[in-house]
Protein backbone atom coordinates (compact mmCIF):
# COMPACT_ATOMS: atom_id res chain seq x y z
CA UNK A 1 0.00 0.00 0.00
CA UNK A 2 1.46 2.95 -1.54
CA UNK A 3 2.93 5.84 2.01
CA UNK A 4 2.07 2.46 4.15
CA UNK A 5 5.25 1.80 6.57
CA UNK A 6 7.84 -0.53 4.69
CA UNK A 7 8.43 -2.69 7.87
CA UNK A 8 6.26 -5.56 7.29
CA UNK A 9 8.03 -7.66 10.49
CA UNK A 10 5.71 -9.00 13.33
CA UNK A 11 4.33 -6.17 15.74
CA UNK A 12 5.04 -3.31 13.26
CA UNK A 13 2.63 -0.48 13.14
CA UNK A 14 1.07 -0.34 9.87
CA UNK A 15 0.89 3.61 9.91
CA UNK A 16 3.45 6.04 10.22
CA UNK A 17 3.77 7.16 14.13
CA UNK A 18 3.22 10.82 14.55
CA UNK A 19 6.54 12.01 15.62
CA UNK A 20 6.65 15.26 17.90
CA UNK A 21 9.97 16.58 18.18
CA UNK A 22 12.37 19.23 17.47
CA UNK A 23 15.83 17.28 17.87
CA UNK A 24 17.44 13.73 16.79
CA UNK A 25 19.64 11.82 18.42
CA UNK A 26 22.67 12.18 16.06
CA UNK A 27 26.07 11.07 15.46
CA UNK A 28 26.54 14.28 13.11
CA UNK A 29 28.26 11.95 10.30
CA UNK A 30 27.73 14.61 6.65
CA UNK A 31 26.40 12.47 4.60
CA UNK A 32 24.97 10.13 6.18
CA UNK A 33 21.41 11.26 6.38
CA UNK A 34 21.14 12.26 9.87
CA UNK A 35 17.83 14.17 10.60
CA UNK A 36 19.63 16.40 13.21
CA UNK A 37 16.45 18.64 13.16
CA UNK A 38 12.69 18.96 12.44
CA UNK A 39 12.84 21.64 10.15
CA UNK A 40 15.48 19.89 8.28
CA UNK A 41 12.99 16.63 8.27
CA UNK A 42 10.03 14.57 10.25
CA UNK A 43 9.66 10.57 9.61
CA UNK A 44 5.74 11.89 9.99
CA UNK A 45 6.29 13.47 6.83
CA UNK A 46 7.51 10.15 5.04
CA UNK A 47 4.47 8.11 4.01
CA UNK A 48 2.23 11.34 3.16
CA UNK A 49 5.36 12.97 0.47
CA UNK A 50 5.86 9.08 -0.93
CA UNK A 51 2.12 8.56 -1.68
CA UNK A 52 1.57 11.93 -2.97
CA UNK A 53 4.96 11.69 -5.26
CA UNK A 54 3.69 7.97 -6.70
CA UNK A 55 0.41 9.50 -7.42
CA UNK A 56 1.60 12.70 -9.34
CA UNK A 57 3.54 9.59 -11.14
CA UNK A 58 6.83 11.27 -9.66
CA UNK A 59 9.90 9.67 -9.33
CA UNK A 60 10.90 11.09 -5.95
CA UNK A 61 8.80 11.91 -2.80
CA UNK A 62 6.46 14.69 -2.62
CA UNK A 63 7.23 17.55 -0.24
CA UNK A 64 5.05 18.77 2.28
CA UNK A 65 4.53 22.22 3.56
CA UNK A 66 3.04 24.07 5.87
CA UNK A 67 -0.31 25.74 3.46
CA UNK A 68 -1.00 25.35 -0.56
CA UNK A 69 0.40 29.24 -0.41
CA UNK A 70 3.98 28.13 0.66
CA UNK A 71 4.12 25.36 -1.79
CA UNK A 72 3.31 27.99 -3.98
CA UNK A 73 6.04 30.34 -2.97
CA UNK A 74 8.34 27.36 -2.74
CA UNK A 75 7.80 26.87 -6.86
CA UNK A 76 7.86 30.70 -7.83
CA UNK A 77 11.14 30.84 -6.10
CA UNK A 78 12.39 28.61 -9.20
CA UNK A 79 11.84 31.35 -11.65
CA UNK A 80 14.73 33.14 -12.73
CA UNK A 81 15.08 36.40 -10.88
CA UNK A 82 13.52 39.26 -13.35
CA UNK A 83 12.04 36.46 -15.52
CA UNK A 84 8.93 36.43 -17.31
CA UNK A 85 5.47 34.38 -16.27
CA UNK A 86 2.83 33.35 -18.25
CA UNK A 87 0.11 32.07 -16.49
CA UNK A 88 -4.01 32.05 -16.67
CA UNK A 89 -5.58 35.80 -15.70
CA UNK A 90 -7.90 33.65 -13.44
CA UNK A 91 -5.75 31.72 -11.22
CA UNK A 92 -6.53 31.44 -7.70
CA UNK A 93 -6.45 34.62 -6.00
CA UNK A 94 -3.69 33.81 -3.56
CA UNK A 95 -1.39 33.12 -6.46
CA UNK A 96 -2.00 36.70 -8.28
CA UNK A 97 -1.67 38.59 -4.82
CA UNK A 98 1.55 37.13 -4.15
CA UNK A 99 2.77 37.66 -7.80
CA UNK A 100 1.77 41.08 -7.96
CA UNK A 101 3.72 41.50 -4.74
CA UNK A 102 6.84 39.82 -6.66
CA UNK A 103 6.61 42.02 -9.43
CA UNK A 104 6.11 45.00 -7.48
CA UNK A 105 9.50 44.06 -6.09
CA UNK A 106 11.17 43.33 -9.64
CA UNK A 107 10.87 39.94 -8.62
CA UNK A 108 9.48 38.72 -12.10
CA UNK A 109 7.48 39.93 -14.83
CA UNK A 110 3.69 38.65 -14.70
CA UNK A 111 2.14 37.73 -18.74
CA UNK A 112 -1.32 36.94 -17.64
CA UNK A 113 -3.49 34.70 -20.86
CA UNK A 114 -7.00 33.38 -21.28
CA UNK A 115 -5.74 29.88 -20.32
CA UNK A 116 -8.77 28.62 -22.39
CA UNK A 117 -7.31 29.94 -25.68
CA UNK A 118 -4.18 27.27 -26.29
CA UNK A 119 -2.81 29.21 -29.22
CA UNK A 120 -2.56 32.45 -27.14
CA UNK A 121 -1.03 30.50 -24.69
CA UNK A 122 1.61 29.16 -26.91
CA UNK A 123 2.06 32.46 -28.72
CA UNK A 124 2.89 34.09 -24.98
CA UNK A 125 5.59 31.28 -24.50
CA UNK A 126 7.96 33.63 -26.68
CA UNK A 127 10.24 34.83 -24.74
CA UNK A 128 9.38 33.73 -21.52
CA UNK A 129 11.33 31.77 -18.57
CA UNK A 130 7.92 29.46 -16.79
CA UNK A 131 4.24 29.00 -17.50
CA UNK A 132 2.09 28.40 -14.20
CA UNK A 133 -0.90 26.75 -14.82
CA UNK A 134 -3.75 26.04 -12.77
CA UNK A 135 -6.28 24.23 -14.30
CA UNK A 136 -9.54 23.81 -13.97
CA UNK A 137 -9.23 27.10 -12.26
CA UNK A 138 -10.12 28.23 -8.85
CA UNK A 139 -13.30 29.70 -8.93
CA UNK A 140 -13.81 30.42 -12.82
CA UNK A 141 -13.22 26.67 -13.29
CA UNK A 142 -11.45 27.28 -16.77
CA UNK A 143 -9.71 24.38 -18.51
CA UNK A 144 -6.66 24.33 -19.94
CA UNK A 145 -4.90 22.15 -22.91
CA UNK A 146 -2.56 20.98 -20.91
CA UNK A 147 -0.87 18.27 -22.76
CA UNK A 148 -0.66 20.80 -25.62
CA UNK A 149 0.21 23.63 -23.22
CA UNK A 150 2.79 21.27 -21.79
CA UNK A 151 5.02 20.24 -24.35
CA UNK A 152 4.78 23.85 -26.02
CA UNK A 153 6.56 24.77 -22.98
CA UNK A 154 9.25 21.92 -23.21
CA UNK A 155 9.92 22.75 -26.71
CA UNK A 156 10.55 26.40 -25.71
CA UNK A 157 13.15 25.06 -22.47
CA UNK A 158 10.22 27.23 -20.23
CA UNK A 159 9.43 26.00 -17.03
CA UNK A 160 6.26 24.49 -16.34
CA UNK A 161 4.58 24.76 -12.69
CA UNK A 162 1.40 23.49 -12.35
CA UNK A 163 -1.63 24.03 -9.68
CA UNK A 164 -3.09 20.58 -9.55
CA UNK A 165 -5.67 21.27 -6.73
CA UNK A 166 -8.68 21.04 -8.57
CA UNK A 167 -8.43 18.05 -10.56
CA UNK A 168 -6.05 15.92 -7.91
CA UNK A 169 -3.50 13.30 -9.38
CA UNK A 170 -6.73 10.79 -9.82
CA UNK A 171 -7.65 13.00 -12.45
CA UNK A 172 -4.99 14.38 -13.78
CA UNK A 173 -1.15 14.17 -14.04
CA UNK A 174 0.83 16.88 -15.14
CA UNK A 175 4.17 15.56 -14.75
CA UNK A 176 2.82 12.41 -17.14
CA UNK A 177 2.41 15.08 -19.65
CA UNK A 178 5.79 17.13 -18.51
CA UNK A 179 5.10 19.41 -16.10
CA UNK A 180 8.50 20.16 -13.75
CA UNK A 181 7.10 20.59 -10.71
CA UNK A 182 3.42 19.86 -9.40
CA UNK A 183 1.98 21.93 -6.04
CA UNK A 184 -0.99 21.40 -4.36
CA UNK A 185 -3.38 22.90 -1.72
CA UNK A 186 -3.61 19.77 -0.03
CA UNK A 187 -6.09 21.65 2.20
CA UNK A 188 -9.00 20.63 -0.22
CA UNK A 189 -9.40 17.56 -1.87
CA UNK A 190 -6.63 15.73 -0.52
CA UNK A 191 -6.57 15.94 2.76
CA UNK A 192 -10.98 16.15 2.35
CA UNK A 193 -11.82 16.86 6.00
CA UNK A 194 -11.49 20.72 6.70
CA UNK A 195 -9.45 20.02 9.50
CA UNK A 196 -5.84 20.97 7.91
CA UNK A 197 -4.10 23.97 6.10
CA UNK A 198 -1.20 22.13 4.06
CA UNK A 199 0.56 21.88 0.91
CA UNK A 200 2.71 19.84 -1.69
CA UNK A 201 5.32 20.58 -4.26
CA UNK A 202 6.12 17.52 -6.47
CA UNK A 203 9.14 17.05 -9.06
CA UNK A 204 10.79 14.19 -10.62
CA UNK A 205 13.65 16.84 -11.27
CA UNK A 206 16.41 15.90 -8.39
CA UNK A 207 17.78 19.66 -8.55
CA UNK A 208 14.72 21.12 -8.52
CA UNK A 209 13.81 19.46 -5.63
CA UNK A 210 16.64 20.38 -3.83
CA UNK A 211 15.69 24.00 -4.22
CA UNK A 212 12.33 22.99 -2.70
CA UNK A 213 13.44 21.44 -0.19
CA UNK A 214 15.90 24.01 0.43
CA UNK A 215 12.95 26.48 0.59
CA UNK A 216 11.03 24.77 2.75
CA UNK A 217 13.63 24.28 5.16
CA UNK A 218 15.40 28.42 5.10
CA UNK A 219 11.89 29.65 5.37
CA UNK A 220 10.59 27.27 7.86
CA UNK A 221 7.32 26.36 5.70
CA UNK A 222 7.55 23.10 7.55
CA UNK A 223 3.85 21.07 8.16
CA UNK A 224 2.59 19.92 11.84
CA UNK A 225 3.05 16.24 12.55
CA UNK A 226 -0.23 15.82 13.65
CA UNK A 227 -1.70 17.82 10.30
CA UNK A 228 0.34 15.44 7.62
CA UNK A 229 -0.88 12.63 9.95
CA UNK A 230 -4.29 13.85 8.97
CA UNK A 231 -3.85 14.08 5.38
CA UNK A 232 -2.74 11.01 5.06
CA UNK A 233 -5.50 10.03 6.76
CA UNK A 234 -7.76 11.50 4.56
CA UNK A 235 -5.91 10.35 1.17
CA UNK A 236 -7.12 7.34 1.79
CA UNK A 237 -10.43 8.08 1.11
CA UNK A 238 -10.18 10.45 -1.61
CA UNK A 239 -10.79 7.79 -4.69
CA UNK A 240 -14.30 7.26 -2.90
CA UNK A 241 -14.82 11.14 -1.85
CA UNK A 242 -13.81 11.86 -5.42
CA UNK A 243 -16.29 9.65 -7.07
CA UNK A 244 -18.96 11.04 -5.20
CA UNK A 245 -18.11 14.77 -5.54
CA UNK A 246 -18.72 13.62 -9.38
CA UNK A 247 -22.07 11.93 -9.48
CA UNK A 248 -23.42 14.79 -6.69
CA UNK A 249 -21.90 17.55 -9.27
CA UNK A 250 -23.41 15.54 -12.41
CA UNK A 251 -26.82 15.05 -10.49
CA UNK A 252 -26.89 18.83 -9.92
CA UNK A 253 -26.06 19.50 -13.25
CA UNK A 254 -28.47 17.68 -14.42
CA UNK A 255 -31.51 19.18 -12.23
CA UNK A 256 -30.68 22.53 -13.17
CA UNK A 257 -30.20 22.16 -16.94
CA UNK A 258 -34.16 20.65 -16.24
CA UNK A 259 -35.19 23.20 -14.58
CA UNK A 260 -37.66 25.72 -16.13
CA UNK A 261 -35.81 28.85 -14.09
CA UNK A 262 -32.65 28.54 -15.34
CA UNK A 263 -31.41 29.28 -18.89
CA UNK A 264 -27.93 28.10 -18.88
CA UNK A 265 -25.71 25.35 -16.73
C1 LIG B 1 -6.22 26.26 -6.54
C2 LIG B 1 -5.66 26.68 -5.22
N1 LIG B 1 -4.33 26.78 -5.08
C3 LIG B 1 -3.78 27.17 -3.91
C4 LIG B 1 -4.55 27.50 -2.82
C5 LIG B 1 -3.88 27.96 -1.54
O1 LIG B 1 -3.82 26.90 -0.63
P1 LIG B 1 -3.86 27.10 0.98
O2 LIG B 1 -5.14 27.77 1.32
O3 LIG B 1 -3.74 25.69 1.48
O4 LIG B 1 -2.66 27.93 1.33
C6 LIG B 1 -5.94 27.40 -2.92
C7 LIG B 1 -6.80 27.73 -1.75
O5 LIG B 1 -7.99 28.00 -1.89
C8 LIG B 1 -6.51 26.98 -4.14
O6 LIG B 1 -7.84 26.87 -4.30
Amino acid sequence: MAGARPEAVNNAPVNHPVTFTSTFHSQAVAGSGDRVYARFANPSWDGFEQLLGQLELATLPALVYSSGMAAIAAALSLVPRGGTLVLPRHSYNGSLSLLAQMEAAGDVVVRPIDITDTAAGIAALQGADALWLESPTNPMLEVAELPVLLAAAAEHGVLSLVDNTFATPLLQRPLGLGADVVVHSVTKSLSGHSDVVLGAAVTSNPQLREKLHAYRTLHGAIASPMDVFLALRGMRTLSVRLERAQSNAQFLAEQLEAHPAVGAV
